[in-house]
């Protein structure tokens, strides 16, 4: 994907605002979600960590936690690994082909490049019993739309847009709890909580 070629050129966009006031909404809405949690997570992974902007956290609220970062940009997990390689361990990894299982999984902004119902199998097979994932995706909002049309007019990216609702109905009520916080109505974004019940 051409934006994830060039690592700075993604970071430039998120100096501005709107954007730079959404990021840091959504990044105070995920710390405050994980210590609400009040889980000691031994394995702990990034699904598309691109330049690694969560490392520092993640890794302030686990110091001993095992964490990984997977992208399958090549160039965003040179960049991360050279900024954050001490914090945490990247790899290059399509989500899709990869197997593991984790107590904690993040998904930020992340899930608008993946398919809703193989993404969601995964997750389900990726999380230990009592695990968590957290989703920062975004809906249908003004800007996201407004990005979609971006995304594949210049990009020729496709940006899938689900809303809570979409992912609720693939999780079984016994199995799992899920919840979800709107960060911003604008920008589309929510976070989405879902816990292993097993
Ligand atoms: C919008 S960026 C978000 C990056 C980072 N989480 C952040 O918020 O700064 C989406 C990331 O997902 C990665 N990505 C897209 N498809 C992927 C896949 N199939 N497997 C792993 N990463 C993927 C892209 O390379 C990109 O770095």
């Amino acid at each position: 994907m051409l934006t994830y070629r060039f690592p700075r050129i993604f970071e430039l966009a998120f100096k501005f605002p709107p954007i730079s006031i959404w990021r840091t909404k959504s990044l105070n809405t995920l710390v405050r979600t994980i210590q609400e949690l009040s889980i000691q997570p031994q394995k702990i992974l990034d699904i598309g960590c691109g330049a690694g902007v969560l490392s520092p956290m993640i890794r302030k609220l686990y110091p001993d936690a095992e964490i990984l970062g997977i992208d399958n940009s090549a160039d965003m997990i040179n960049f991360a690994r050279a900024r954050y390689g001490k914090l945490v361990e990247f790899k290059v990894v399509d989500f899709l082909k990869y197997e593991n299982s984790y107590d904690l999984i993040i998904g930020f902004y992340s899930f608008e490049f993946f398919p809703l119902s193989e993404s969601i199998e995964k997750i389900k097979k990726f999380l230990n019993p009592g695990g968590v994932c957290l989703i920062v995706t975004t809906g249908r909002g003004s800007f996201s739309i407004l990005h979609q049309f971006f995304a594949r007019k210049f990009l020729k990216t496709t940006l899938k847009l689900y809303s809570p609702f979409d992912f609720y109905k693939f999780f079984e009520k016994e199995k799992f709890s899920l919840q979800t916080k709107i960060i911003s109505k604008t920008e589309g974004s929510y976070l989405l909580s879902i816990k292993s019940l097993r």
